[in-house]
């Protein structure tokens, strides 16, 4: 037998995360000084490209750039293998090549679908990521990740394709509808318990700026929020990019959340989900001996100002619950694994150093009964 030993040093993924207010004229320009590729590929949902699609092909046109606009249903059940399909056929009909790159404008459904379709045209083509919504500027528009759903879950084919750049305009958010803006706020209410109390005590000091998206320094201090946020995630992804041990504290919430989103068949939306996920995380962690109660309150009352209900939904059990979250992937041994948090910024781990602390089914079970009544 023979082998030749393949040695592929990668290099290491490097890139700027912009925030502010009229990038889509800076990010034209930065394209025309220094070119990405020939021809731009704008992909965007029907909602977004009609908010934003003239304006996005104006400012590249103006700039002498290349560019088409191609537009999808707004929704999750746009984010498939036949609407992958749809896209790269149009691409290849519009005669896009290998010297093309792809431009995501939206929300996560465009940026994890484009994201895709980006990763695997021609072998992989450059993808810029231009995040219109607070979740994906939040979660989505960092850390690489992109995916399509299939009937047998969600994001269960896909790629980490990193982007070559990521524009977060604040300028899109006035637009948001409310229940999205407070639902993608969540996973930044998230990192900042996580990670970093000083954004918590900026989010609570901003807190009707934020939510009222009024006043002249609306959009510096969501700048100043996302710029924050992005350290954070930048900070953990960078650290942990095949998610080993660091990036699963991202999780934290999502045990329950999943499970919540599930059982509400998706009526209720993921950060949603989350945040009643997070309500029941740091109530375990209380009642586990880790924490305070009052640091757990402390987050339930950041989540609510932040318009979330952070009480499990009616109608839902707690063996609905209990099975859903068997089906998750924190599952080892029969218990669940869980992101706990002994105070601010302050994450539990196991005498390894691992982070994914294991609860036994009948304690989860009794502090599922006993949330529902501390929530009361
Ligand atoms: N890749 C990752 O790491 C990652 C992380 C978290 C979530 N996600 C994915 O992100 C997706 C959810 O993203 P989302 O919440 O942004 O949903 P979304 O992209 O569906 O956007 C929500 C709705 O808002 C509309 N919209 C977007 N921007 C707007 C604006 N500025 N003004 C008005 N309307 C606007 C959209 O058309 C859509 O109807 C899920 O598919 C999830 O799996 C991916
Ligand atoms: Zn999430």
């Amino acid at each position: 037998m023979k082998a030749v030993h393949v040695d592929v040093r990668v290099n290491p993924i490097q890139y700027e995360v912009y925030m502010g207010t009229d990038l889509l004229d800076r990010m034209a320009q930065d394209l025309q000084e220094k070119p990405l590729a020939k021809r731009y590929a704008v992909l965007s949902d029907d909602r977004v490209s009609g908010l934003y699609g003239k304006k996005m092909m104006e400012s590249l046109e103006k700039r002498g750039l290349k560019a088409q606009l191609f537009t999808f249903p707004q929704g999750e059940a746009s984010k498939n293998r036949k609407e992958k399909e749809h896209l790269e056929d149009a691409m290849l009909a519009a005669g896009f090549g290998r010297d093309s790159a792809v431009i995501a404008l939206g929300g996560g459904v465009v940026g994890d679908l484009a994201g895709f379709v980006a990763a695997t045209y021609m072998r992989g083509i450059p993808v810029l990521q231009v995040p219109t919504t607070t979740l994906a500027m939040a979660d989505s528009a960092i850390g690489s990740k992109t995916a399509v759903d299939v009937p047998y879950g969600k994001n269960l084919i896909g790629a980490f394709h990193s982007p070559v750049e990521v524009y977060m305009d604040m300028g899109f958010l006035p637009s948001l509808d409310e229940r999205n803006y407070f639902a993608g706020l969540v996973e930044l209410i998230k990192h900042s318990f996580i990670r970093m109390p000083a954004l918590q005590d900026f989010l609570s000091e901003h807190r009707d700026t934020v939510c009222l998206r009024q006043g002249e320094d609306y959009f510096a201090v969501m700048e100043t929020l996302f710029y924050q946020n992005s350290a954070v995630k930048n900070e953990i992804v960078s650290r942990d990019q095949q998610e080993s041990n660091l990036r699963k504290v991202l999780n934290y919430g999502h045990t329950l959340g999943h499970s919540v989103e599930m059982a509400s068949h998706f009526e209720r939306i993921h950060g949603e989900c989350v945040a009643i996920g997070i309500a029941f995380a740091a109530y375990l962690s209380w009642q586990l001996g880790y924490c305070e109660e009052e640091w757990a309150q402390k987050q339930v009352q950041l989540l609510q100002e932040y318009h979330q209900d952070t009480r499990i939904p009616e109608g839902l059990t707690t063996e609905q619950l209990i099975q859903g979250m068997k089906t998750d992937k924190k599952v080892r041994d029969g218990k669940t694994e869980w992101i706990l948090l002994a105070g601010p910024g302050k994450l539990v781990q196991r005498p390894d150093g691992a982070y994914g602390i294991p609860v036994e089914e009948d304690i989860l079970r009794e502090c599922l009964e006993g949330f529902r009544k501390w929530q009361k």
